[in-house]
């Protein structure tokens, strides 16, 4: 599918409006703010500061429709193979589906063991919240640490920080991802082994940081505990596609929650993977998390595409990214719970879509994935917005903001906002070089305060972020990566090119680590950092 026609459409007009600028485009429109903007699932998106026309928008989704996303859609609800590289179902939407919906995989209705999981993680997180659960000398879990990496560690760390205000009092979860011991390390400090469970998320239980990371924590708990490895069993639980390498491990199978190849890592927040956010919300919140992906999923299910809030979105990155040349996207939540937002979508887009072969394996003929990026507003006021006002690169924005803040301080919380409006109005309208002058600047001066301006961005403003509003976005977010997968006919959902790093990391490993020290057979540079590391340990 190249839906050729439809991309040099694209061009063309790309090429006719290049140099309209949004100050013209507002000024031609009266109406373009309410055109342009649309709402579901508690999350309103204004992407009328994007560089489009209406019939910017019509040939989009000229282009959406020559790719047959309507039939994509369908195919993904329906568990149809998406990931045709791997052979896999693409079906992170079950995961939120309802009690009593029929999903099929190979046959086989998934929905029912879903439910059974859900319930089996309630179960869990309610015998150790209330202190049921007693770890192996007695005492009841204070601390959780959740142990995995990627689509393992980023969605729940990201989540658990996202809904702090909703945290359950007396539990305190924490992450460690990286193979430096020193995350570990950070990680545990302070911490008595007796209150500590960790949960070893992994969807392979094969990745080498995760199962390091899990290994040193056997050690320091057992450790610490008096040696005994019947402290595995009160202290680790796991989730994972691989339950025998989990009861090898020496974890209890009746503390392993199950995980499905049909959900890819970075899709799997809201699996099991997602036990430390119920364990840190509970399970009224978690049920709240999955109904704003559930909603979501409805709205991109059912919804004209014309006001379909991950297909616009979608659209307008695709604008962004292929037409206007934009290789980046910043992401600007305004408000600190959202830090680790970026970090999530980071994998979100740049591992799904990354890619530089079609799904029939020829190299594709647009650029994909642009660079995402970004940090909360305000700060990244204060550090890299300079380049955004007045660089020489194009940097598309999604501002994500909140109406209503958690914290009592309202004036504060409304002096976020404004930076926020205040942000996309700049970019989008600038300042010219008349204005400058109006103001009484020396002329030498005038090119240094002009503000091209001109530059796009998308606002998504909801009342407040609490569970429900967190999943609308994950899952806006999940979607808009599948569509713009489908437009730039690649398969998402696969993540070939970790693998080689995986495998030489492997090598120099037996390297560095031998007593032998073997020859090297690398390039010179390659050989020459070894060697040097050698020599220094
Ligand atoms: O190496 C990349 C990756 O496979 C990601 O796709 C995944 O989220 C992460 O590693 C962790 O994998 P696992 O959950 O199997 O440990």
């Amino acid at each position: 599918m190249s839906a050729e026609a439809e991309w040099q459409a694209l061009e063309r007009h790309c090429n006719a409006i290049r140099g309209t600028h949004l100050r013209q485009l507002f000024a031609d429109d009266p109406a373009r703010a309410e055109r342009f903007s649309c709402e579901a699932a508690g999350l309103f998106l204004d992407y009328s500061k994007q560089r489009i026309t209406q019939e910017t928008l019509a040939l989009l989704l000229d282009l959406a429709r020559a790719c047959d996303l309507r039939r994509f859609i369908d195919a993904m609800f329906a568990g149809e193979i998406l990931n045709t590289t791997e052979r896999r179902a693409v079906l992170h939407v079950a995961l939120r589906a309802p009690e009593g919906e029929v999903i099929r995989v190979d046959g086989r209705d998934v929905v029912p063991e879903i439910h059974a999981t859900l319930e089996r993680m309630r179960t869990f997180t309610l015998q150790v919240s209330t202190g049921a659960w007693k770890g192996y000398t007695g005492r009841r879990i204070r601390h959780v640490i959740n142990i995995g990496i990627g689509g393992s560690d980023l969605g729940p760390r990201m989540a658990v920080r996202a809904l702090l205000p909703y945290a359950e009092p007396g539990l305190d979860v924490r992450f460690v991802a990286n193979v430096d011991p020193s995350d570990f390390a950070m990680a545990v400090q302070g911490l008595d082994p007796a209150e500590t469970l960790f949960i070893v998320c992994s969807k392979t239980f094969t990745t080498q940081e995760t199962l390091a990371n899990a290994r040193a924590a056997r050690a320091w708990c057992v450790g610490a505990l008096g040696g005994s490895s019947a402290a595995v069993a009160r202290h680790f639980a796991a989730v994972s596609t691989n339950l025998s390498a989990v009861a090898e491990f020496g974890i209890d199978p009746q503390h392993a929650f199950p995980l499905w190849d049909w959900v890819g890592g970075r899709f799997s927040l809201d699996s099991a993977i997602g036990l430390s956010i119920m364990l840190a919300i509970g399970p009224p919140q978690f049920e709240l998390f999955l109904g704003g992906l559930r909603a979501m999923d409805e709205h991109f299910r059912g919804a004209p595409f014309e006001e379909n809030l991950p297909v616009l979105l979608a659209l307008v990155g695709i604008w962004n990214a292929n037409l206007l040349g934009a290789g980046n996207l910043a992401v600007l939540p305004y408000d600190e719970h959202l830090a680790l937002f970026p970090a999530w979508l980071q994998q979100l887009e740049m591992e799904s879509n990354g890619k530089s072969v079609t799904r029939a394996g020829t190299p594709v003929r647009h650029q994909t994935a642009p660079i995402v990026w970004g940090q909360p507003g305000t700060n990244g006021q204060h550090a890299f917005h300079q380049l955004i006002h007045q660089g020489t690169r194009l940097v598309p924005c999604d501002f994500i903001g909140f109406a209503k803040g958690h914290s009592r301080n309202h004036e504060q919380h409304v002096m976020l906002l404004a930076n926020l409006i205040a942000q996309s109005e700049a970019l989008a309208f600038g300042k010219t070089p008349d204005e400058v002058r109006a103001e009484g600047v020396a002329e030498a001066l005038v090119p240094h305060k002009t503000f091209e301006g001109n530059r796009p961005s998308n606002t998504l403003l909801a009342e407040r972020l609490d569970p429900f509003t967190l999943g609308a976005l994950c899952a806006l977010y999940e979607h808009k990566v599948a569509v713009q997968g489908l437009l730039w006919d690649i398969d998402s959902f696969d993540q070939w090119g970790v693998e080689l790093g995986k495998v030489l990391a492997n090598r120099v490993l037996k390297e560095l680590s031998s007593e032998e020290e073997p020859k090297l057979a690398h390039d010179g540079s390659t050989n020459g950092l070894v060697l040097r590391l050698r020599e220094k340990r």
